[in-house]
């Protein structure tokens, strides 16, 4: 203080003019003030950039377009979409171009990559499932042979059968459904809530002609998954598979691609698929003419969007792109399994289907929490 009092004294009458300007400037209440602002200042950059920094470090997981990095080379981290089903939305990978890679990691430490096969419909190619290596054949055949199981018609010659997934399944059948909920990244509990895994024998001389896996998009049409539970009774009734995800389980001796007979076409007209007396949709005579065919391997899958989005992250109209089929086996014997994912384009449908599922869930645990802590009985032995 008694600085600064020195200060203004000895400077004070030295000053011809109005003293208060410069007087005001140099003391200390006023550097104090300036200190004051100027760290405030910073203190607010430094907490700006902060704020900026963990943002875009979780920004991933919550858009509506959400997808792997679009580089090719660092595998990107995989956060999981969550929360109620209120806000529920629908990740949609993207696919760049044709031929672009991206790599995943579905179980950690372990890189799968993916090639965008083709942009209509949006199709990925997946490698190195190693887990369906280990998957024995034999096992399923033994199964399918005490089983009933569905024989071919005309648009099909196949036999197939479906395999629980859920809570308390068979560890490989979860360790299945987890790896479609990390490569799909959609909400775990659509793909918990939708159909089993399908799981597809063609012997030789079997086919599937190609088809469309989900129905177009009607008012008059409730979808098979959340008919019931909507309470609707529209006339018509299609399954609503919003991604086919197929795993190929075993090599096949000959043939037995899967076409995707106009992917990437510049233009979709019905008419088209049949030309000079060939129907581009017969899988037992034309799948050579079809844009693109997809060799069967074990331990490699491609999965694809049946539906388009509607620009607002839901379910838009069915892509009529996404016909494909099964060419006909000419040799040996081919096993796929199908992971259906099952979204219905009415939003509002799905979201009551979700809370629905959600509260049966709930009270399945709370009996189960009934019969388990109510330890009373524990010393009695029952015979059975
Ligand atoms: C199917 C299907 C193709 C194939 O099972 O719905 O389209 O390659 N399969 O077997
Ligand atoms: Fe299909």
């Amino acid at each position: 203080m008694a600085a600064a009092t020195e200060e203004e004294e000895e400077e004070g009458p030295s000053l011809p003019g109005p003293p208060i300007g410069r007087r005001a400037v140099c003391s200390r209440p006023y550097f104090v003030v300036l200190m004051v602002f100027a760290h405030l200042y910073v203190l607010n950059v430094l907490g700006l950039l902060l704020f900026v920094h963990i943002s875009s470090d979780d920004g991933g997981g919550g858009g509506e377009t959400a997808g792997p990095a679009q580089d090719s080379n660092p595998a990107p981290p995989l956060p999981l979409p969550q929360g109620s089903s209120r806000s529920l939305a629908l990740p949609r990978l993207e696919g760049i171009k044709v031929g672009h890679k991206q790599r995943l990691e579905l179980v950690p430490n372990k890189v799968h990559s993916m090639k965008t096969l083709s942009l209509k419909p949006l199709l990925f190619g997946v490698l190195s499932l190693e887990e369906f290596k280990q998957l024995n054949i034999r096992d399923f055949h033994k199964y399918m042979g005490s089983q009933k199981v569905k024989m071919s018609d005309l648009v099909r010659n196949s036999q197939h059968t479906w395999l629980y997934q859920g809570e308390g399944a068979h560890q490989v059948m979860r360790s299945i459904r987890q790896r479609v909920i990390h490569l799909t990244r959609l909400p775990p509990e659509i793909v918990e809530h939708s159909e089993p895994l399908q799981v597809v024998r063609y012997d030789q001389g079997g086919h599937y002609h190609a088809h469309m896996d989900s129905g177009p998009v009607f008012p008059e049409t409730a979808c098979t998954h959340t008919k019931l539970v909507a309470n609707e009774t529209a006339p018509f009734e299609t399954s609503c598979r919003y991604v086919t995800v197929l795993f190929y389980l075993n090599n096949v001796t000959g043939g037995g691609e899967t076409t995707f007979p106009i992917a990437d076409n510049r233009t979709y007209e019905e008419m088209s698929l049949i030309q000079n007396d060939i129907d581009l949709r017969d899988t037992r005579k034309h799948c050579d003419k079809g844009n693109l065919r997809v060799k069967p391997l074990q331990g490699t899958a491609v999965f694809w969007y049946n539906y388009l989005s509607d620009g607002e992250g839901w379910v838009g109209d069915l892509d009529e792109y996404s016909l494909h089929g099964g060419c006909l086996v000419t040799e040996g014997t081919k096993w796929i399994a199908n992971n259906w994912i099952n979204v219905d384009p009415n939003k509002r449908r799905q979201l009551q289907f979700q809370d629905e599922m959600a509260r049966y869930t709930n009270k399945e645990e709370e009996d189960q929490n009934e019969w388990t802590v109510d330890k009373s009985y524990s010393h009695v032995h029952v015979e059975l």
